[in-house]
């Protein structure tokens, strides 16, 4: 276990983006509450999701990451969850057929309900509140009320979590998955959708498959993996109490274990190595995440990796590189080549969306275009230094919103009027994120046919 590590040593450390919570005996008492309350997931499945980013760290996977900015209590439909794990499906399915490959699938949600702010407060006209900082603390109406850090929230956050995370096990594991179902993920689709005629494409070929095998005698009733899915949690692990309240020892390892979540990350702002967050998660065993933006220098990022993964173990740290399509090609290679020169095993993700926002019409958006150039860029960076672009972490939503710009479907600044529901940053439309997965497929797909090049002596 880590020197001098328990579930609440970062306590002792300074800390950023804490909320001022008005009564101190009320948070105590809300986080000695859920500390007796079940863990929403299991030591055995982090571990299975860490064996998984291992293979990916090696170069075997790829890394699908994604799901809204803020979960919302408004947003809590079953509707809104089936049709992100729809989309998402579409996704998994279009990258594993593309790039040949596994995919891990790993959703930004059932937890992801706190946001580090850059401001504390907030102006509108002549008025100034606390900010939003994520519904798992405080509303998003602008009134003085709302604005005051609760912790019953928490609470709410726990059940909706658990909600969410029994409907995504049931689709994940109840048939809903199935590839059999390839053609039915695509009922959601808006009929001109551009993304639809080449969806269906790669379904009539992926059923083909299946019924070639079913010939043969593999069939979904008799073969497991081709009904059902691994689908993990994931969140920023910024509201360290609930956390805490959540960190449970695993009886069969002894282990110490974050249960809110498969994974947990740390955020740009809050990742000081001497800090509360880097603190709490060097402790647990759970995969890590590291968000790595233009600040993070070579030298910054070792450190780091040393305290969050000492034993140099595949799969336990992610770096999920967020630097802008303009900046990648500056901050990524520095920080490749310091990993790689130090022998430090890692999963190399790419945010293509934090380093790109952008405000048009008052509306803060993010154009597409930018968002695909970053993936190019990071696709192309890692092909140049040898190393597995392994995989992506993205905003997005399984509903027909007018959140970013751009995508085959053209959306306009001012076109985001229209369904702009994101109760923080702007994420992808279904359409948009099928759009990405294919241009990834493609890229995967040129990188496999090059290794496959090189080892036929070909190139
Ligand atoms: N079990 C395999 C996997 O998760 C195959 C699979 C089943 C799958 N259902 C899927 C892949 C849905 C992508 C999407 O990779
Ligand atoms: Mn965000």
């Amino acid at each position: 276990m880590a020197q001098n590590w328990t579930p609440t040593s970062w306590r002792q450390k300074p800390i950023s983006q804490v909320p001022d919570f008005p009564d101190a005996s009320v948070l105590a008492a809300t986080e000695a509450q859920l500390a007796t309350y079940p863990p929403l997931v299991f030591a055995g499945e982090a571990r299975n999701l860490k064996k998984a980013l291992a293979n990916v760290s090696e170069g075997r996977g790829f890394l699908l990451q994604g799901g809204d900015c803020a979960e919302s209590f408004a947003e809590h439909g079953a509707d809104t969850i089936r049709d992100f794990f729809r989309a998402f499906l579409q996704m998994a399915v279009v990258l594993t057929f593309g790039a040949q490959q596994p995919v891990v699938k790993v959703g930004r949600i059932a937890g992801q309900f706190a946001k580090p702010r850059s401001s504390n407060i907030e102006r509108q006209g002549d008025t100034e509140l606390a900010s939003y900082r994520g519904d798992i603390i405080n509303g998003i109406d602008f009134t003085p009320e709302s604005r005051i850090p609760n912790p019953e929230r928490q609470i709410m956050a726990y059940r909706q979590s658990a909600a969410t995370l029994n409907l995504l096990r049931a689709f994940a594991m109840g048939g809903y998955a199935n590839l059999d179902n390839v053609h039915q993920w695509m009922l959601g689709f808006v009929k001109d959708s551009p993304q639809a005629e080449r969806y269906r494409k790669l379904a009539d070929r992926i059923s083909e498959t299946m019924d070639f095998m079913k010939a043969i005698g593999i069939t979904p009733e008799t073969n497991p993996s081709l009904r059902e899915t691994d689908f993990f949690t994931s969140h920023e692990a910024l509201l360290l109490g609930y956390e805490q309240a959540l960190t449970r020892v695993d009886s069969t390892s002894g282990d110490w274990y974050a249960t809110s979540g498969h994974m947990i990350w740390i955020g740009d702002r809050t990742r000081q190595p001497d800090h509360a967050h880097v603190e709490y998660c060097r402790g647990i065993k759970n995969p890590i995440g590291l968000k790595c933006g233009p600040s993070m220098t070579a030298d910054g990022l070792i450190e780091l990796i040393d305290i969050l993964n000492p034993a140099n173990e595949a799969g336990r740290l992610t770096l999920i590189c967020r630097f802008g399509h303009d900046k990648v090609a500056e901050h990524l290679p520095r920080l490749i080549r310091a990993v790689q020169r130090e022998g430090k095993k890692v999963v190399w993700s790419c945010d293509p969306m934090h380093g790109n926002t952008i405000t048009l019409n008052s509306y803060k958006t993010r154009p597409f275009e930018r968002i695909l150039s970053e993936v190019e860029s990071f696709f192309q960076i890692h092909r140049a230094e040898g190393t597995h672009p392994g995989g992506i972490h993205i905003e997005m939503t399984g509903n027909d919103v007018t959140e970013c710009t751009g995508g085959a479907r053209a959306l306009s600044g001012a076109d985001l009027g229209d369904r702009y529901h994101t109760h923080c940053d702007p994420r992808l439309n279904a359409d948009q994120a099928l759009e990405l997965a294919f241009l990834l497929a493609e890229r995967m797909k040129g990188g496999r046919d090059e290794k496959r090049m090189l080892v036929n002596g070909w190139a």
